[in-house]
């Protein structure tokens, strides 16, 4: 069985890692809290309730911690995720409640409770994370791993030339995170999947088809760029209409930076490679964030040559294989979706 702590910013990449996670079989969610990012903490924390109720997974705790980065005040996305973090999709109001408890404290006490047992998985600016190393620097070793979706090396920014959107909203705290791993041993670094692997993973219409086929829908799942921009998924499987519906607005987004009618699904990604179950290979090397200066605020740096004299302190993903992603979601998400119809 495999444990889970996860802290998102759930976000329409978000969603779907959440939803293919629960789908794994024999998955257990220790904790999910909520960063706030590309929408506010509070909205966060209600899709990631309802997306969780939705799966059947209806008794995970999930917390807010941070309500803004450490430093800088917020900034939210909802061009690209929508105004509700979820596209077009209209999740049900959740019928649980969050957790009273602070997420940064939540996570320390899970940690702390199974040490070795909980992989960690970040798919949001690393807010939290920092804090609850701030306030526990064991957590490097009482966590089985941790895997982090942000950054940008070698490849464009999404948010500005040369800055990832995880790590521009809260880079003072991507630096904190960093620095804490330095001197690790490199079976403890965190793994990175940042933008130069994670834009690989282009979602497109056609994998929404295959996965509404492999739920059983009784309708295909026909979500093509000549239709109006919001048309609603008619599917007769809830999971697929929700999913269709989140992704129809991402496909949308990235058709408006001249990417083409597709996906870049980020966090899938990431919860793939903290499941063990995407296939990827990493590099050792030694990141910095740049925190402050206007022009490069939340541009991450690596050194995979040992310049700056410094050991590492991440293991950054240099290569995966999107046609196996894509065939594992279709055939565990497929699975999920057809069980909760
Ligand atoms: C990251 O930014 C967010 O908008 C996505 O959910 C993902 O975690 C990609 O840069
Ligand atoms: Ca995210």
């Amino acid at each position: 069985m495999a444990a889970f702590l996860l802290d998102v910013d759930t976000g329409i990449d978000d969603a779907l890692a959440l939803v293919y996670l629960a789908a794994l079989p024999d998955t257990e969610f220790a904790a999910v809290t909520a960063s706030p990012g590309n929408v506010d903490a509070d909205q966060v924390a209600r899709n990631t309730l309802a997306l969780l109720e939705l799966c059947g997974r209806p008794d995970v705790e999930v917390a807010i911690g941070a309500r803004a980065p450490l430093s800088i005040p917020l900034l939210t996305t909802p061009e690209t995720h929508g105004p509700q973090g979820i596209g077009h999709a209209v999740l049900p109001e959740p019928q649980g409640r969050l957790s009273p408890r602070n997420a940064v404290d939540l996570w320390i006490e899970k940690a702390r409770g199974r040490p070795g047992e909980l992989t960690a998985l970040i798919t949001a600016p690393l807010t939290n994370f920092a804090l609850a190393l701030r306030q526990e620097p064991d957590l490097p070793e009482l966590l089985a791993g941790v895997v982090i979706m942000g950054g940008s090396f070698y490849y464009q920014g999404n948010t500005t030339p040369t800055a990832e959107w995880n790590t521009h909203v809260d880079p003072h705290a991507a630096k904190e995170v960093y620095a804490a791993y330095r001197g690790r041993p490199v079976d403890r670094l965190p793994v990175v999947c940042s933008l130069d692997t994670t834009e690989r993973m282009e979602l497109r219409p056609e994998h929404l088809r295959l996965l509404a086929e492999a739920a059983g829908a009784s309708v295909p799942e026909l979500v093509l760029p000549e239709q109006p921009e919001g048309q609603r998924s008619t599917s007769d499987n809830i999971v697929i209409r929700h999913l269709s519906d989140a992704l129809r607005f991402y496909f949308e987004f990235h058709r408006l930076y001249d990417q083409g009618y597709l996906a870049h699904v980020h966090d899938f990604f990431a919860a793939g490679v903290a499941a063990g179950t995407l296939e990827y290979s990493a590099r050792p090397a030694t990141v910095d964030v740049e925190a402050d200066s206007p022009l490069l605020a939340g541009t991450t740096v690596a050194d995979f040559r040992g310049l700056w004299g410094f050991p590492p302190n991440a293991r950054i993903v240099t290569d995966n294989n999107p046609a196996q992603a894509f065939t594992e979601l279709v055939s565990t998400v497929g699975r999920l979706a057809r069980e909760r119809g």
